[in-house]
């Protein structure tokens, strides 16, 4: 997988640095073509004349240097590698790609490849474990930056923890995977997935909202994608980065979204992640309502919001063969999910527990309800909960 791979290699200012030789020769010794590139910090670790030999190529250190834009250019270079590789990756090198800064050759060509990105982050374990660290790590993985590491155990300061750099043949073995074509078992497949809330207007100002932030939602459409399906993703107003390969559609109150969903089959596969409002006001009002001194606030009538869910999996004609709802429950979760199941009429349903910091939080513990039982989930981040949801999609629908 990895021979005749273009490898653009930076790396940045870390005592580790020394081990990036060695990640050099490894890729090399399996047929890739190493681009080393060196920031200031990092050659005060490694010698360029080091990092050029192993390479076999030359290495690249100055944004201004006259003589390489002459033969190569750095948008150039930054179009060449078929993976960006930063290893050892330091915590201000890390910021840096995490606030797009460019005032260096090594993060200038960050942001302009689209290759994709590893990096293996290599720092003192406070430094690892700093809130700017952890910010800038999750802004950097939700952009689609890939991880390995740190390890933990000994380091250069005698101090010991998580921080050190991966051991080189780790960061190869990540580098191989990564290079590899991954699996496409939902390829052909079309699948549509709603996400976030919704919005009902009271008036031109103001609406019913909920607390979803769209992060399940999207994260499962990003992993239906990453497995080969077409996406439909029928988003409510939402914060979240639009996944990687997949049609949006951006909708506000509930009905909408029912329509959204309606013209977007046939499907094979649906999800039904978003927190759909239950109610909306009987009419919003067209004039922004004022209050008058004195009076008692005017009652809200509400209405009952078509159910998007139900109406889908009781779809005489366009059902999708596989219909996915999410229920979520603060008590009796499993026993709420399964009536729910046979009321909305899907066939597997992902109960969660919302009585904690699920909604709008990081991590979700989930039970997968269906015809066949219950299966209870540990506890994970919400992508791998949308990982492991795609990949149990893709064996019962994929071809
Ligand atoms: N759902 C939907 N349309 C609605 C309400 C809910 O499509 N109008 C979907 C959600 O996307 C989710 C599932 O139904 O997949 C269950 O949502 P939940 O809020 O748990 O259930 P409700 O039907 O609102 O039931 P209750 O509030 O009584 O628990």
């Amino acid at each position: 997988m990895i021979s005749g791979k273009r490898i653009l290699l930076t790396v940045t200012g870390s005592v580790s640095a020394y081990k990036a030789l060695e990640l050099a020769r490894l890729l090399r010794k399996a047929g890739a073509r190493v681009i080393p590139v060196l920031t200031e910090g990092g050659a005060r670790f490694v010698t360029p004349h080091a990092l050029q030999a192993i390479a076999g190529e030359a290495v690249h250190e100055d944004l201004w240097s006259l003589a390489e834009e002459a033969t190569i250019g750095h948008i150039k270079l930054a179009r060449l590698p078929d993976l960006v590789v930063v290893a050892p990756a330091s915590a201000d090198f890390l910021a840096k790609m995490a606030l797009g800064l460019a005032d260096d050759l090594a993060t200038t060509m960050l942001l302009a490849t689209q290759a994709p990105i590893l990096v293996a982050p290599a720092m003192n374990w406070a430094m690892w474990a700093h809130p700017a660290t952890v910010a800038n790590m999750a802004t950097l993985r939700s952009r689609g930056v890939q991880v390995i590491g740190p390890g933990e155990g000994a380091m250069a300061e005698a101090e010991s923890g998580p921080g050190r750099l991966a051991e080189p043949a780790e960061i190869f073995a990540a580098i191989e995977a990564l290079l590899s074509p991954s699996p496409k078992p939902l390829a052909g497949k079309h699948a549509v997935v709603t996400s976030g809330p919704t919005h009902e207007p009271i008036d031109p100002v103001r609406y019913i909202a909920n607390r979803s932030s769209g992060k399940q939602g999207h994260a499962i459409a990003a992993a239906l994608a990453a497995l080969g399906a077409r996406v439909t993703l029928v988003s409510g107003p939402v914060h979240q980065p639009d996944p990687k390969g997949v049609s949006m559609v951006r909708v506000e109150s509930a009905r909408e979204m029912l329509a959204a969903v309606e013209a977007a089959l046939p499907a094979d596969i649906a999800v039904f992640a978003a927190a759909v409002a239950d109610w909306r006001t009987a009419a919003a009002a067209t004039q922004k309502m004022k209050k008058v001194p004195g009076q008692a606030p005017a009652p809200l009538e509400l209405a009952l919001n078509p159910d998007i869910l139900s109406t889908i999996s009781h779809h005489a004609t366009q059902r999708p063969g596989l219909v996915v709802g999410f229920a979520a429950e603060t008590e009796n979760v499993i026993e709420n999910a399964t009536t729910k199941r046979a009321r909305k009429g899907c066939d597997w349903i992902v109960a969660n527990d919302v009585s904690g910091d699920v909604m709008g939080g990081a991590e979700n513990a989930v039970h997968l309800v269906s015809a066949s039982g219950v299966e209870d989930w540990p506890r994970l981040p919400k992508d791998e909960v949308a990982a492991r949801l795609a990949q149990r999609i893709a064996e019962a629908v994929g071809g």
